[in-house]
């Protein structure tokens, strides 16, 4: 079997890299492609996810960040910036430790995830936690790149060159280019790297396109809205976002690909959370879980066709979310010998 050598290697073809660039990688990409057997069933449709919490961090950031830190090293910065909901701050944190190259994180106080946290931390990340939300550390991140200091977020193009082979990775792993592509969005960042990657795909080789499916938390939802969220909020903290960087090439791509956006609640993305760890054996961030919401919602709202090829993207791991894994379950208290042994009978009732 083939040692797969990461992106940066992987698809060099695709990417803006030099002979001057640094191979620098976690061996990220190459996620597994599943199929959705139960909810294909379920709902009519042929149903997979993109498991991007299989990359080294956890999340499809890595996919970016390989490719803006490579960069940032070839150009001979010494520090990476950026703020984060999380998953963009322990990439970054873990690709900076490869690289040799400090790394400043600015989170909201209070509102990442315990196990991006944590990360973060391994990795030796310089973290300033401020009192604003994600909006307002990416406003103050923005004006701070130089000569040393890179920013990481993703107005920087590399990040959406490497987060584009997402759409090749999937055309190659389904064997053709699914009707309908579902992903998160937050910063939109990702889902236009997806449709920058799709397009250019189908340049090169005459294929298809998909029709994009974005999906927002309901107290997050400028782009549904159409206007700015001064005080975003939902469970899925990675998208509690409210006035995305990448906006107009997101409209932009949902027009180009004839798609749609969509909102989600909360307890809709706490629900599709369960279903599919419960029924799929798949253990997605709640985030990620809005891509499954989304896709139940625009299936009951006609927007899907019966037998339609649907991919979602799983963006991060449900590893990283440990306090809402725990919220959403009941409690359970120690039981004794006797107890187990009335359980165990309740499983075994012939033998009883
Ligand atoms: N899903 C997860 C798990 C994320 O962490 C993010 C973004 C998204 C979806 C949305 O992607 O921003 O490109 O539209 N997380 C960023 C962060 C904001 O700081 O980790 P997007």
């Amino acid at each position: 079997a083939k040692r797969w050598k990461g992106l940066i290697e992987e698809y060099r073809e695709w990417l803006p890299v030099t002979e001057d660039t640094p191979k620098l990688t976690l061996h990220e990409g190459n996620t597994p492609l599943i199929r959705l057997d139960h909810l294909s069933r379920l709902w009519d449709i042929d149903l997979y996810v993109k498991t991007e919490g299989t990359n080294p961090t956890g999340s499809f950031k890595d996919r970016g960040m390989v490719m803006a830190v490579a960069k940032a090293k070839e150009e001979g910065k010494s520090a990476l910036i950026c703020a984060s909901t999380g998953n963009t701050s322990a990439s970054a944190a873990a690709y900076g430790a490869r690289a040799g190259m400090r790394t400043v994180v600015v989170i909201p106080e209070g509102r990442i995830a315990l196990g991006k946290l944590a990360q973060a931390k391994m990795y030796g990340a310089e973290i300033l936690a401020i009192e604003g939300n994600f909006d307002e550390a990416l406003r103050m991140v923005r004006e701070t790149a130089g000569d040393e200091i890179a920013l990481v977020n993703s107005v920087n193009p590399y990040r959406l060159e490497g987060q584009k082979t997402i759409a090749f990775e999937t055309i190659e792993q389904l064997g053709k280019v699914p009707d309908v592509f579902a992903l998160p969005v937050g910063n939109a960042g990702n889902i236009s790297a997806a449709w920058k990657g799709f397009k250019e795909y189908s340049d090169r080789r005459q294929s298809d396109r998909p029709q994009l499916l974005g999906v927002q938390a309901a107290g997050a939802a400028p782009i549904v809205n159409g206007a700015p969220v001064p005080d975003p909020d939902t469970v899925a903290t990675a998208i509690r976002i409210g006035n995305p960087a990448s906006w107009e090439l997101a409209e932009a791509a949902l027009a180009e690909s004839d798609g749609n956006i969509l909102a989600v609640t909360d307890e809709e993305i706490l629900d599709a959370y369960k279903l599919l760890a419960e029924t799929e054996g798949v253990f997605a961030e709640p985030a990620s879980c809005a891509t499954i919401a989304g896709i139940r919602k625009q299936l009951e709202e006609g927007g899907l066709k019966r037998g339609a090829t649907v991919v979602g993207v799983l963006t991060g791991n449900g590893l990283k979310d440990p306090d809402t894994a725990i919220s959403v379950n009941e409690g359970q208290a120690p039981i004794t010998q006797e107890e187990f042994e009335v359980f165990i009978g309740a499983l075994n009732p012939e033998e009883a």
